[in-house]
């Protein structure tokens, strides 16, 4: 799909408000915040335990493996959609991001929601809306020295669904890894009464995570981007048989991005998971990092070092270290 196929694709939410009729099954689509806000209120007093799986739609099985674990841990899960135009550069592809509501919705069928929140803009951000969340430090590299103002967006308006839809969990995607760090240290620091739930990047065949943006691919771009998995893994393989210099992971991740001529690579990283601070030795739970262009994509992917065969799920353990106990406790 080309960008201005994908700016015609934009329809205002008002367009797709009469599909709810269409869809019995789901059991609201709420767009005023009030609304929603009451629709939480009930559920609680109800003890229902609520979950909310924040995303900005164009969903993908990604998406919906998030919800399904919540729907496991829950009894009241919302989803909210909401391409969020805070979390977007000036130079970004906020217009051209992807947007398929009537897609989604059709998606979102079979897992019996209690409701999606799919605001407008002017419901999230009216005139003289002005109050910001200011990220923690960590937020300033990788992804934020790309972005330099992404996760103040992302801060804001996820500190906004929590207040609006007053989930006991809400869930997020290893994939976007610094992203699920932020959030959790703003409801650690804000005293947020949200459990955050960090659930395991879900991949093609060929290992390239699933993403909304990958809809921007063409089919030489396609296959292309697999080197993003392919530079993890190479950093994985050097680890698992025993080499820990950070120097020689890092250099071995470059030699196979520049491999592809295709790639324009942006970072590769070796971080302590629940800090992000750079390491020289790489342990088990240290997270490898990548971003790279690919035509008009910018990816990112990651993963976490640990014993072969080790599960998805022992991994995450592994990354936030006593950070998830205290999760745990809380
Ligand atoms: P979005 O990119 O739509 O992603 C929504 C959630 O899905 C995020 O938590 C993301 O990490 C997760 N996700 C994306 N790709 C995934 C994959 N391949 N496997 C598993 N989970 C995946 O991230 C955002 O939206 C926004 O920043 C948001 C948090 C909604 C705030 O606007």
């Amino acid at each position: 799909m080309t960008a201005c196929e994908l700016e015609e694709s934009i329809r205002p939410l008002e367009a797709y408000l009469s599909l709810a009729d269409r869809y019995p099954l789901l059991m609201r689509l709420v767009t005023s915040i009030s609304e929603m806000q009451t629709l939480g209120r009930h559920l609680r007093r109800q003890d229902r335990i609520i979950t909310l799986v924040p995303t900005m739609g164009a969903l993908h099985e990604g998406h919906l493996s998030l919800m399904r674990r919540a729907q496991a841990e829950g009894d009241a899960l919302i989803v909210s959609i909401f391409v969020n135009p805070a979390q977007f550069g000036p130079s970004e592809d906020y217009t051209c991001y992807p947007r398929n509501f009537e897609r989604d919705l059709e998606l979102l069928q079979p897992l019996a929601l209690e409701a999606v929140f799919a605001p407008a803009e002017a419901e999230m951000y009216p005139a003289g809306f002005g109050t910001r969340v200011e990220p923690p430090p960590l937020a300033a590299q990788l992804e934020g020295a790309a972005r330099p103002r992404h996760f103040r967006g992302v801060g804001t308006v996820v500190l906004k669904l929590l207040n609006i839809v007053s989930p006991h969990l809400a869930y997020f995607g290893q994939k976007d890894f610094q992203q699920a760090v932020v959030i959790r240290l703003m409801t650690d620091d804000f005293n947020l009464d949200t459990r955050i739930v960090v659930c395991p990047t879900v991949r093609e065949k060929d290992g390239l995570a699933l993403s909304s943006r990958n809809a921007y691919l063409v089919a030489e771009d396609r296959c292309a981007a697999t080197t993003l998995y392919r530079s993890l893994r190479c950093a994985q393989g050097l680890y698992q048989s025993g080499e820990a210099r950070a120097s020689v992971l890092l250099r071995a991740m470059r030699a196979v991005l520049e491999g592809e001529l295709r790639a324009k690579p942006d970072y590769v990283a070796l971080v302590k998971a629940s800090t992000m601070e750079s390491v020289e030795c790489v342990a088990p739970g240290t997270l490898v990092l990548v971003a790279a262009r690919i035509g008009s994509a910018r990816l990112i992917d990651n993963l976490i070092l640990g014993p072969a065969g080790a599960s998805d799920e022992k991994l995450l353990e592994l990354a936030w270290g006593e950070s998830a106990l205290e999760h745990e406790v809380a």
